[in-house]
């Protein structure tokens, strides 16, 4: 798997964002592994299966395709049975559920199989909290994003005012520091950054100035590509 790129990091240090534009800059296929979790989340409260019930939220798992899409030029969206799902992954509903249904160890087997898979070509940047640990071990490029709580909580706020919902910082905060605990404590695959990766703190750096950096990283040695 060489030349693929880990980014992992806790929610709100810009992963995303910054992920998305070093793929599109240096060409390679951007893989957003929360987009997979949250698309299991959303066909879960669709189909009226428990997200306690670990055995037929894998099954459901192993049942359900999973893709990255072009459904606009340059953006790719995950599709879940052939559905463009994307709108429905974002939700408050799911946003709180979804870190419940990636701690059932059956759920996360399934699903970092479909992972690897999509990344045996190389040439991937893929994002996630257990990405250079766990899912690509042997991936050339690690970086985990992280920041501040405050600065955290206060990027999703903003991006939530942005789309018209109007939900007191304090509240977003403290959701994210729930998802936080779940995702740092939970058995396999917490978060946490794996031994070689590149720690970059994001509190202070503009999504440019991070980018810049990952892509200067890439491109400076000799061996990758
Ligand atoms: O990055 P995100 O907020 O879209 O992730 C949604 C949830 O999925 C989050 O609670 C952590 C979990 N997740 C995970 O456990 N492993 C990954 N590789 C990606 C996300």
């Amino acid at each position: 798997m060489k030349g693929n790129i880990a980014i992992d990091g806790p929610a709100g240090a810009g992963k995303s964002t910054v992920a998305r534009q070093v793929a599109k800059r240096l060409g390679y296929l951007y893989i957003d592994t929360g987009a997979m979790y949250r698309a299991l989340t959303w066909k879960a409260l669709k189909s009226n299966v428990k997200v306690t019930d670990e055995a037929a939220l894998a099954e459901l798992a192993r049942r359900t395709s999973f893709e990255f899409r072009e459904a606009s030029p340059g953006e790719l969206a995950v599709f879940c049975d052939g559905e463009d799902v994307s709108r429905f992954i974002r939700s408050a509903e799911v946003s709180r559920l979804v870190s419940r249904v990636a701690a059932w160890p059956k759920v996360r087997e399934e699903m970092v199989r479909l992972q690897r898979k999509l990344a045996a070509g190389g040439k991937v940047v893929m994002d996630g909290r257990d990405i250079g640990t766990c899912v690509l071990p042997e991936a050339r490029y690690k970086f985990f994003l992280t920041a501040s709580l405050e600065e955290r909580a206060r990027r999703r706020w903003q991006e939530l005012v942005a789309q018209g919902d109007n939900v007191p910082l304090e509240k977003v905060k403290q959701e994210i520091e729930e998802r936080d605990r779940r995702d740092c404590q939970r058995v396999v695959a917490p978060l946490r950054p794996a031994p070689d990766a590149v720690i970059i703190d994001t509190s202070d750096l503009t999504p440019e100035e991070v980018i810049e950096y990952i892509i200067k990283v890439v491109r400076e040695d000799r061996y990758g590509g």
